[in-house]
């Protein structure tokens, strides 16, 4: 896993990350920062499609806090990743390749 080496600071860090099934999220316990996703190929498939932080909280490392959590969701329930969004398929991806194992498949984006 990929945990620990997600680049946050300790406030980001320190965030709880929640899932908002019913929303199709993984968000701050505010709401004010999320990572939204889709589920695709009868819901084996989760298609990353957009992640958002407030302005006031960017730099912090909080959107690679919430792309681990929704990584570690998509690993444990045996999911395939497609990073639509540019800052996972972008940034997150090339600082943390480890996770790479997980993508559905190399450069895919929202093609199915
Ligand atoms: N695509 C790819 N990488 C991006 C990016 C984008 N659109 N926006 C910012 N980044 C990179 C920055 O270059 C930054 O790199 P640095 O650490 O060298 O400065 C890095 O992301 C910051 O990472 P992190 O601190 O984990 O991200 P964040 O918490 O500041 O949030 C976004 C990043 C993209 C979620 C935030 O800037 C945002 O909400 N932007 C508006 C919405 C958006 O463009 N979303 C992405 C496309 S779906």
């Amino acid at each position: 896993m990929a945990t620990g080496s997600t680049g946050a600071t300790p406030e980001a860090a320190a965030m709880k990350i929640v899932w908002n099934e019913r929303q199709r999220r993984f968000e701050t316990e505010d709401k004010q920062a999320y990572l939204q996703y889709e589920l695709r190929n009868g819901g084996k498939v989760m298609d990353m499609v957009h992640t958002f932080v407030p302005a006031s909280k960017r730099g912090l490392g909080l959107a690679s806090h919430l792309t681990v959590a929704a990584f570690n969701h998509a690993q444990s329930n045996s999911l395939s990743v497609i990073p639509t969004c540019s800052y996972i398929s972008d940034t997150f991806i090339p600082r943390n390749p480890s996770w790479k194992s997980v993508l559905y498949s190399k450069d895919v984006k929202s093609s199915i």
